[in-house]
This record gives C-alpha cells, sequence and structure tokens, in this order.
C-alpha cells in the first residue's frame, strides 16, 4: 500500500475512535439532563463509530499493515444550552467528510483502485450522517423551544434504533 494511503488510513483509526468518544460524551451530558432521547441517539451515533473504526482497522489488517492504537483524545464537553451538540456533531461531521475526501483524493492520485471502492462506503455515510444531524437541528429548532416541544422530541429520539452491521441474511 503507498505509504501516504496507509498513514491516512491509520490516523482515520484514531479519528474514528475518537468520533464515538465524542458522542458518548455529548450522550453522557445528555442523560446527565434528563433528555434519554438525545442521550439514546448519541448512544447509537457513537457505536455507529465504533463501526467505523472497526472497518479501518481491518480493511489495514486485511492488507498487512500494522496499525498502532494511538491514545484518543478526551472530548470537549462544556455546554451552555441543549442545542451546541448538536451544532457540534455536525460540524464534527463534516471535518470528517473532509478527512475521508482527502483519503481518496491520495488513493485516486497513486492508483489505489480497492481503496477508493473502500471509502465510497464511507463518503456514501457521510452524506447521510450530514443530514441526520442536518436534519436533528432542524426538528430542535422547531420544537426545542419549549418544554412541550423538547419532551415530545425528546420521546422521539429514544426510538432510534441500533443500525445493523450487515442487512439480515435471506431466509
Ligand atoms: Fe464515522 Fe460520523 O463518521
Amino acid at each position: 500500500m503507498n505509504s501516504q494511503v496507509a498513514a491516512l488510513l491509520k490516523n482515520q483509526v484514531n479519528k474514528e475512535f475518537y468520533s464515538a468518544y465524542l458522542y458518548l460524551a455529548f450522550s453522557n451530558y445528555y442523560y446527565g439532563e434528563n433528555l434519554d432521547g438525545f442521550g439514546h441517539w448519541f448512544q447509537v451515533q457513537a457505536r455507529e463509530e465504533l463501526d467505523h473504526a472497526l472497518k479501518f482497522l481491518k480493511y489495514l489488517q486485511d492488507n498487512n499493515e500494522k496499525v498502532e492504537l494511538n491514545a484518543i483524545d478526551a472530548p470537549n464537553v462544556s455546554f451552555s444550552n441543549f442545542r451546541e451538540p448538536l451544532t457540534a456533531a455536525l460540524k464534527h461531521e463534516q471535518y470528517v467528510t473532509g478527512l475521508i475526501h482527502a483519503i481518496f483524493r491520495q488513493a485516486r492520485e497513486v492508483d489505489d483502485f480497492r481503496c477508493c471502492q473502500f471509502l465510497e462506503w464511507f463518503i456514501a455515510e457521510q452524506g447521510e450522517e450530514e443530514k441526520s444531524t442536518g436534519d436533528l437541528i432542524a426538528k430542535y429548532d422547531l420544537l426545542g423551544g419549549d418544554a412541550k416541544g423538547l419532551y415530545m422530541l425528546n420521546s422521539e429520539l429514544k426510538g432510534r434504533p441500533l443500525a445493523t452491521e450487515e442487512p439480515a441474511a435471506a431466509e
């Protein structure tokens, strides 16, 4: 594997673990504020990020790359209102999209078609994550302004299912 592509992929393993840790911190914040639906929503998000980290790790392992597991930064979670973590999440997803695009650009530059194909899943996933986070901000802006609306939105968010790793096998 091209050394620059490998270095970017290895860095991404850490970034995805950081994303999981960041969302777990958001989840923890909301549980502490008695908004268990928001807490649940971000816990599901954290699990998805863990899954992303493991996908990058497996890809590197499958391609005979040695991966060092580096320290994960502590997330900053001091917020002055319930909306702030939502906008921080969107900003973070946009940042991660940029990272994925940078890896793709490098892989394309060196004709690493396998890596480009591997990254296509993540490019689509980033689109979905930016949309779901943006949608959540829009809902918050519609409903979050009063206690009744916030209660309703919190109840709705409790229903977010865990994403399944693979589609269920056909019977
Ligand atoms: Fe793994 Fe939310 O990007």
